[in-house]
């Protein structure tokens, strides 16, 4: 029988591909990331992918990876910040019988992952800050929506792990 997959969503930096990781080896389960299977399929970064075709084409080629995986067996999937604001994309996953878990976790925590970090192509720009506060504000409630389970992920990965586990 299908098990449901298991899709993590939650905003850049919440640690989607980290626990995707670990639940896997927990649960037995394969591992994809979202952004690393179109990285893959196109031969380029996400990043180089922003900067020749523009953010339409990225959210196309997100859209199609969605419909792509959605229907495989047991898997975890970590979507990218920006994937289950799409209607769209959580109505493809909650067709295929996916649940969908909210890594939640307070901005500010957020603001300090992502200190330094210059492989997010809607952050890298000189007023990263509020274009992040602005973008979790608008982004938060979409996630909350979309989710079956939320979890806090300001706790330890392993901890992260346990508390999706006793919740799935
Ligand atoms: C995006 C998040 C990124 C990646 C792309 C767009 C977003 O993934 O999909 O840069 O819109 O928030 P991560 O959440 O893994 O950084």
């Amino acid at each position: 029988m299908r098990r449901k997959n298991i899709v993590l969503c939650g905003f850049m930096g919440s640690g989607k591909s980290t626990i995707g990781n670990l639940l896997s080896k927990k649960m037995g389960m394969a591992f994809i990331d979202l952004d690393a299977y179109i990285e893959k399929k196109e031969n380029k970064s996400v990043s180089q992918i922003f900067e020749e075709s523009g953010e339409e084409y990225f959210r196309q080629l997100e859209r199609d990876a969605v419909k792509e995986l959605a229907y495989k067996k047991s898997i975890i999937l970590a979507t990218g910040g920006g994937t289950l604001t799409f209607q769209q994309n959580v109505d493809t996953l909650k067709n295929a019988n996916n649940k969908i878990i909210l890594l939640d976790l307070p901005v500010e925590v957020i603001s300090k992952r992502l200190q330094g970090d210059t492989k997010r192509p809607l952050l890298n720009r000189p007023d990263k800050e509020k274009v992040m506060r602005e973008l979790y504000e608008k982004r938060l409630p979409l996630y909350r929506s979309a989710a079956d389970i939320i979890v806090n992920a300001a706790n330890s990965p392993m901890q992260v792990c346990m508390e999706i586990i006793s919740n799935i």
